[in-house]
């Protein structure tokens, strides 16, 4: 029986993309049964509309606040049965109630670097390969890891791929090799959460 996963994402949706094509493909015994944004019109809801997946948008202006676009969200995500929740490209940062509503489904997120460098609060896209430039660093890659409560980029690490940073880089050329290596990344990421819930003590 596929595992159910839902994914969150904010814009692009290439991570979502590689998700999709992993379960079609059965690389990963698993099937995506909700996309949630925090946008609407992003080319992620498209992506999801293509692959016949449910999915919505749970933006601040439509519920007020970020708790409550979270909540709303939330109770989208375990009305569709998700066992695991993957951030893709995610940009807000979880208000504690998504996981008070999750009651316990795991939370992984991919971050475009090998953490714990060159991570944290405002890090995102461009931001962090411009850091990882800035700093000369010989190496990129991508980080999955677990997502908790009020922290960002903290949590236990599940999958890092690293890729080299060239003398010729710039930050398209950084971001679209990190990219590369997140698609590969997330999908292993998932297959290794699935193992571990199946291996578990019912
Ligand atoms: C990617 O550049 C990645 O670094 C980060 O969000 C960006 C968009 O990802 N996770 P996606 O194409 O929306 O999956």
């Amino acid at each position: 029986m596929s595992y159910p996963v839902a994914v969150l994402a904010s814009g692009t949706g290439t991570n979502l993309q590689a998700l999709i094509d992993a379960c079609a493909s059965t690389a990963i015994d698993a099937r995506i049964v909700y996309v949630a944004t925090n946008r609407e019109n992003v080319p992620a809801l498209v992506r999801a509309q293509r692959a016949g997946i449910p999915h919505g948008s749970f933006t601040i202006k439509t519920y007020g606040t970020r708790a409550a676009a979270h909540e709303a969200m939330a109770d989208a995500v375990v009305a569709s049965g998700a066992r695991l929740v993957v951030l893709a490209g995610f940009d807000h940062i979880l208000a504690p109630a998504f996981f008070v509503k999750l009651a316990g489904v795991p939370v992984i997120n991919i971050h475009p670097a090998l953490l714990p460098m060159f991570g944290g609060k405002g890090m995102l896209r461009e931001k962090v390969h411009e850091a990882v430039l800035a700093a000369k660093a010989k190496e990129s890659g991508a980080t999955v890891h677990r997502v908790h409560p009020d922290t960002v980029d903290l949590g236990e690490v599940i999958v890092q791929l690293r890729c080299p940073v060239l003398e010729s880089d710039d930050v398209q050329t950084l971001a679209a090799r990190v990219l590369a290596v997140e698609h590969e990344a997330i999908v292993e990421a998932v297959r290794r959460c699935i193992a571990t819930a199946e291996a578990a003590p019912r």
